[in-house]
């Protein structure tokens, strides 16, 4: 038999020692080094820190900060102050956010602008040419295919595109192309009477 009484652990003695031993490390700086170090940086950039780029859109540059993740959507809307661009889902799900690079349409909410130097950005602010509005946008018009209007530059900036494409031979063919653009007002026969329009426009 030993001669010191068997001392058992319970809760409240193993936090205690918890308590003091940790507090004991941090005042040594003893806790490895992972438990204080600040944040680590990516690439070289401090978090919160700028980034220089120039954004190519409408056919000027435009030299900004930003920081790296900030979505090219972001940095239209609130750093250029290209408002036409909407933000919805803020996700890739509703389209509202679609712009033109290179020719080819994106949701800018899913992309970085630091990603985008150097490409040909085009908004719904840079269709119309000398005061006359883009053929998409007039067909819009004549055929009252919005409500509120918070899609429409999206399925514009959409149509735009698909025609381009070569895929609006049938109105289930422009359904099936601009089914990435949700309307909430469901405007939906109307937007495609006004592609369809756009599109015979475009063939001639
Ligand atoms: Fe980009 Fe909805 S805001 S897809
Ligand atoms: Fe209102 Fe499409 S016109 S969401």
């Amino acid at each position: 038999m030993s001669d010191h009484p068997q001392v058992r652990p319970n809760r409240r003695t193993v936090l205690k020692a918890g308590g003091v031993t940790a507090a004991g490390a941090i005042a040594a700086g003893a806790l490895p080094a992972t438990a204080t170090a600040a944040p680590s940086t990516v690439d070289g950039v401090e978090p919160g820190a700028g980034v220089q780029i120039t954004l190519r859109v409408n056919g000027a540059d435009h030299p900004v900060s930003v920081e790296p993740r900030v979505t090219l959507l972001d940095a239209l809307r609130e750093r250029l102050g290209l408002t036409g661009t909407k933000k919805g889902c803020d996700r890739g799900e509703c389209g509202a956010c679609t712009v033109l690079v290179d020719g080819q349409r994106i949701k800018s909410c899913l992309t970085l602008a630091v990603m985008r130097q150097g490409q040909r950005i085009t908004t719904v602010e840079g269709l119309a040419r000398d005061g006359q509005l883009h053929p998409v946008q007039a067909a819009f018009i004549r055929r009252d295919a919005f409500q509120c209007g918070f899609c429409t530059p999206g399925q514009i900036m959409s149509a735009v595109a698909a025609i381009e494409e070569g895929h609006t031979g049938s109105d289930a063919e422009i359904r099936e192309w601009m089914s990435g653009n949700l309307c909430r007002c469901s405007c939906y026969p109307n937007i495609v009477a006004a592609v369809r329009d756009a599109a015979k426009e475009a063939r001639g």
